[in-house]
């Protein structure tokens, strides 16, 4: 009886632990196959940002775009062929999304440190977007980021122009975009705040220009020399504005920014003021002048987000080349 007892709770438990390992994404992932993956990624990602601060933003940004489509599996990176479109000419990522080549580099500096092919693509764009805002606000040890995503064999256009919110979005449309991912207002606020770092081209904010009331009038002045509207979808659609006024560094300024109307995006400001709800505005508020809550806050959706429907166990596959399916 107690034998019999004894195998079905053994039988319980590895059956447990099989969902455990198909299922779920765990920091220690490549600790045994190779412990020099994560000071690779992290020293590439370095070398990138030296090189151009902008990087660290781009390489955040891209996780973000690879989650919110079919989940964090890597798909953003494939390359269109003759018979194959992926995601990178959908509107959101088409002359936007950049840095292709820094995971070109991590993935072949992973390989040849790990002297085999072990670490996914996807699980590469989770640790360069933690390792590059860790480097831009200072904190060498940002948070642990979770890892043992599989790459996909394949990618969808439509789902990355629809599943991606846009820069006109309302604030109950941004708020049921990342509702559909499972994530809620504290995400959505916090997430935004990824908008410390990095830039816009102007064909993003010449609507908030134009049509937008909740725009401090020095900063629509300014906005309006550097994005001259009439020239926006013409030659200055390509020019750049910094989405707060620190770029460079993992900040609050965004949300200082907010609250002075100075939101880059329409969909920035949409988090604060008449148009958001009075929890969005107590979380602008907090984050703006707790820098220390905001970076716990940031992190846990961080986490959350990298959790959206990763690949794991079978499968999918380890890409060999981030560009392309095996
Ligand atoms: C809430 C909805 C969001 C909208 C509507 C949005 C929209 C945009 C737009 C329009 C740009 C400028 C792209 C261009 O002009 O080429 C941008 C840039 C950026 N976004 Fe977002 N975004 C959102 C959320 C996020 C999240 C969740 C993150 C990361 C956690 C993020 C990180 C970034 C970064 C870092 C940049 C600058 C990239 C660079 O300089 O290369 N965004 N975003
Ligand atoms: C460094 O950054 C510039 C853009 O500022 C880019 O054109 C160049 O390819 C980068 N070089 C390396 C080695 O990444
Ligand atoms: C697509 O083209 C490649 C060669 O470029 C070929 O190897 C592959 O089998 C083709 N796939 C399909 C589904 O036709
Ligand atoms: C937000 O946009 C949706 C879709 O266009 C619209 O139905 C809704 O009324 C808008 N909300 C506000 C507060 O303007
Ligand atoms: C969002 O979810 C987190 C847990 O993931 C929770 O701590 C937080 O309170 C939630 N926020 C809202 C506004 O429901
Ligand atoms: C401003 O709003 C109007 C009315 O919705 C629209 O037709 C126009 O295209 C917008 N202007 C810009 C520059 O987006
Ligand atoms: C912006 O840059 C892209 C890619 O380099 C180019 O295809 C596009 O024509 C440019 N747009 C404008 C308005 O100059």
């Amino acid at each position: 009886m107690a034998a019999a007892l004894r195998a079905l709770l053994v039988c319980f438990a590895a059956a447990l632990l099989m969902a455990a390992a198909e299922a779920q994404l765990s920091p220690n992932f490549y600790k045994k196959a190779c412990p020099k993956a994560m000071p690779a990624i992290r020293r590439i990602v370095k070398e990138a940002i030296k090189n151009e601060t902008r990087m660290g933003a781009s390489l955040l940004r891209m996780h973000f775009h690879d989650c919110f489509v079919n989940g964090c599996d890597g798909s953003i990176l494939l390359d269109d062929t003759a018979n194959f479109t992926g995601e990178k000419t959908a509107p959101p990522n088409l002359n936007s999304v950049r840095g292709f080549d820094v995971v070109d580099k991590i993935k072949a500096e992973v390989d040849k440190v790990c002297k085999d092919n072990v670490v996914s693509c996807a699980d590469i764009l989770a640790v360069a977007a933690r390792d590059s805002v860790g480097i831009l606000g200072g904190s060498k040890h940002f948070y642990r980021v979770m890892l043992g995503r599989r790459d996909a064999r394949t990618a969808s256009k439509s789902a990355a122009t629809n599943n991606l919110p846009p820069p006109f979005f309302n604030f109950s449309q941004l708020l049921s975009n990342f509702n559909s991912h499972g994530l809620n207002l504290t995400d959505l606020v916090a997430l935004s705040g990824g908008h410390t770092i990095g830039v816009s081209r102007c064909t993003n904010i010449v609507s908030r220009i134009v049509n937008d009331t909740n725009i401090q009038t020095t900063f629509a002045a300014s906005l309006r020399r550097a994005c001259p509207p009439a020239g926006a979808n013409g030659p200055a659609g390509n020019n750049t504005q910094p989405l707060d006024q620190t770029p460079a560094s993992f900040d609050t300024q965004y949300y200082r920014a907010l609250i002075q109307s100075r939101g880059l995006l329409h969909s920035d400001q949409q988090l604060f003021g008449r148009t958001a709800s009075a929890t969005s505005n107590g979380l602008v508020r907090l984050y703006s002048n707790n820098p220390k809550k905001f970076a716990t806050d940031f992190a846990a959706s961080m986490i959350k987000m990298g959790n959206l429907k990763p690949l794991t166990g079978k499968k999918g596959e380890i890409r060999k080349n981030c560009r392309r399916p095996n």
